[in-house]
């Protein structure tokens, strides 16, 4: 374990009144309810422990980007609502603010054992400021400090950064283990290390590809990403979506990976063949198109001789998942590998299937989760990040099924890279403190 901050396993939190930083940063639809859970839940083990201490519990959090103004379509309310489900017999009473007259004085109305959610802290552009005096006011309210927003704490605002010089601040359950599943993955992982990368662009993504390429033994990329890099190797991708400025970028990835692979056993795999269609949705008549290995196109087409076609993405066409080549090869890597890092899904998940769970083109990280979680025989460490892979693992009902499946987005592509997190960095040490 590599975590060095104290937690709230730590200290004396007795009857003690704490403010509890969690990321409740949850999507919710045009009429305000959730449709997600996945981090409400996961900061669970943190308030019930808290809850155990007879605690006087405040829990703040951010929601969407209100730019620091106040907006009802961003209000915590509806979190409050689902935590006073979830939280059963605790009493749990919402107050429209995050400092001021009505917080203290819902503050002082607080029961060992009773929550007090506040409003959106990004209502004040303080918040992200990290301004120093909103920090303390947000500190005044309690004791004890608790980061737990592990999605967050790659950002210094004030509830990440500035309020930890105005309160003993430690770290909640969620963020030590967020914080040493990810460094021990990446650190110290079972080998052969196998990491899956995809999402739309490649600058949002640099450091992380240039980390997996430095310390994996294979680098697989799909999205829309992967796109980019197929144009860059000089590949027709029809109109397929990509980055025209990302294309030195991909050269050079491509010219990194070379000279490792060079080196020694190392792959760096971009997609062999790729599901394509002439629109992106569920009626839409899929093709493969296979212009390395000239075997899937062969197949489908035997005994006639597979026309020029099948080797090519027309211009009318764009890509839309990998091919099932590429899926078995990545698949095939899997089967060898002692750990495996996914951040990114390799083709459109977004799109519903007209039969059946698996959407047209999400078939690519279909048979990416099957293999990461032991259906071809062997099952490596699993670990996954990334809000939109995290999203498709919710509504598949799978993130349960994974070793570690981050609650962070920006936050664990910037630990993963090796980054230091302001929120992290700013709490009290375990030794010296
Ligand atoms: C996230 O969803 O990644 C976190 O809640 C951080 O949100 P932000 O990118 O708006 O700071």
């Amino acid at each position: 374990m590599s975590f060095n901050k104290k937690t709230i396993r730590d200290i004396n939190l007795d009857h003690k009144t704490v403010l509890l930083r969690a990321d409740f940063n949850v999507p919710l639809n045009a009429a305000g309810k959730i449709t997600d859970d996945f981090r409400i839940i996961q900061a669970l083990p943190t308030i019930k422990y808290l809850l155990s201490k007879k605690t006087r519990l405040i829990i703040c959090s951010h929601l969407g980007r209100p730019d620091g103004m106040v907006n009802s379509k961003f209000s915590l309310k509806p979190i409050a609502n689902k935590l006073a489900k979830l939280l059963e017999p605790h009493k749990v009473t919402f107050v429209a603010d995050s400092v001021g007259l009505d917080v203290q004085n819902a503050v002082s109305k607080l029961e060992p054992g009773q929550i007090l959610l506040l409003e959106n802290l990004r209502f004040h552009p303080e918040e992200e400021a990290n301004d120093s005096k909103y920090a303390e006011s947000l500190a005044r309210l309690a004791d004890i400090f608790v980061q737990d927003g592990f999605g967050v704490v790659h950002r210094a605002h004030a509830s990440t950064s500035a309020i930890t010089k105005y309160i003993p601040s430690v770290s909640g359950l969620l963020l030590e283990k967020e914080v040493d599943s990810i460094t021990e993955a990446i650190n110290q992982p079972k080998k052969p290390l196998c990491t899956v990368i995809g999402g739309a662009k490649i600058s949002d993504k640099i450091d992380l590809i240039n980390r997996f390429i430095e310390i994996a033994d294979f680098v697989a990329v799909g999205g829309a990403m992967a796109n980019t890099f197929l144009k860059a190797s000089g590949i027709d991708i029809g109109h397929s979506i990509y980055d025209k400025g990302e294309l030195s970028l991909a050269r050079d990835i491509i010219h990194k990976a070379k000279q490792k692979s060079n080196q020694g056993s190392f792959v760096f795999f971009i997609p062999k063949d790729v599901v394509v269609a002439q629109k992106m949705n569920s009626l839409s008549k899929t093709r493969i198109v296979d212009w390395s290995t000239h075997v899937i196109a062969d197949t489908i087409n035997y005994p006639k001789s597979s026309p020029l076609k099948d080797y090519m993405v027309q211009k009318d066409e764009q890509i839309l998942d990998i091919g099932p080549f590429s899926s078995a090869f990545i698949a095939g890597a899997i089967q060898l590998s002692g750990t495996v890092i996914w951040n990114g899904t390799l083709g459109v998940t977004e799109i519903a299937s007209l039969h059946g769970p698996v959407g047209p083109f999400a078939r690519g990280s279909e048979i990416l989760i099957e293999s990461m979680l032991g259906e071809f025989g062997h099952r490596p460490y699993s670990l996954v990040g990334g809000g939109d892979t995290v999203g498709y693992l919710e509504k598949r009902n799978l993130v349960d099924a994974f070793d570690h499946v981050s609650t962070g987005g920006g936050a664990s592509l910037e630990l993963m890279a090796g980054r230091k997190l302001p929120g992290v960095e700013s709490l009290m040490n375990k030794e010296r403190d």
